[in-house]
């Protein structure tokens, strides 16, 4: 089926298009409002795309293929993505990943048993201090439990996905003004200049 995009769409991607040097260059965000609206990449968002910015099809199936962050088949309504490289493995991810396997009833690269979730598994998501940590969409969750991720999706089967934790992702805290220095030590006294030692007679 054609892509349709609404007015407002259109609009945006005019917009993206506008903030580059040449149309092209706006590949990867145009391909985020056109995943957002298809649900994944299909034959005709890719024809769009390539037709939109004046590239080939090739060129723009090569991006798609290149970024994990485009679904080249369809996902349900929220994708889970598990950091398995080495920072997180360190900290629990292969825990997590087969904790998240036995609630959603199905290995990774696989949908859940209740039709809610994609699971997916992630090379490093960029925020190594944190791990383990997951993407549910375009949100990111750090240092976690079983338990905490379980409060995660719970939040997000009610329908009241939680905010991204404070992370490397999101603007810290401005960090405390630095105190005044302390008072100068005093200076050490100069060594006296010792007697001489008497002559011999
Ligand atoms: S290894 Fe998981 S975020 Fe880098």
């Amino acid at each position: 089926m054609a892509l349709s995009l609404s007015t407002d769409q259109e609009k945006k991607i005019d917009e993206i298009v506008g903030r580059y040097p040449t149309k092209r260059a706006a590949c990867i965000p145009v391909l985020h409002v056109c995943q957002a609206q298809a649900g994944w990449v299909t034959a005709d968002v890719i024809a769009w795309v390539a037709q939109r910015l004046g590239m080939a099809t090739s060129e723009v199936q090569g991006v798609v293929t290149f970024y994990t962050m485009y679904h080249q088949a369809p996902v349900k309504k929220h994708v889970l993505w598990v950091c398995r490289t080495l920072s997180c493995d360190l900290r629990g991810g292969k825990a997590i990943q087969e904790h998240v396997e036995k609630r959603f009833g199905c290995h990774t690269g696989h949908d859940s048993t209740n039709g809610v979730w994609s699971l997916k598994k992630a090379e490093c998501l960029a925020g190594c201090g944190y791990g383990p940590m997951v993407q549910i969409d375009d949100r990111f969750f750090e240092n976690l439990t079983p338990a905490a991720l379980d409060a995660v999706i719970d939040a997000y089967e009610k329908g009241t996905p939680p905010p991204q934790a404070e992370t490397a992702f999101t603007k810290n805290p401005a960090p405390p003004k630095p105190s005044a220095p302390p008072p100068a030590a005093p200076a050490a006294p100069t060594p006296s200049t010792p007697p001489s030692a008497p002559q011999a007679s």
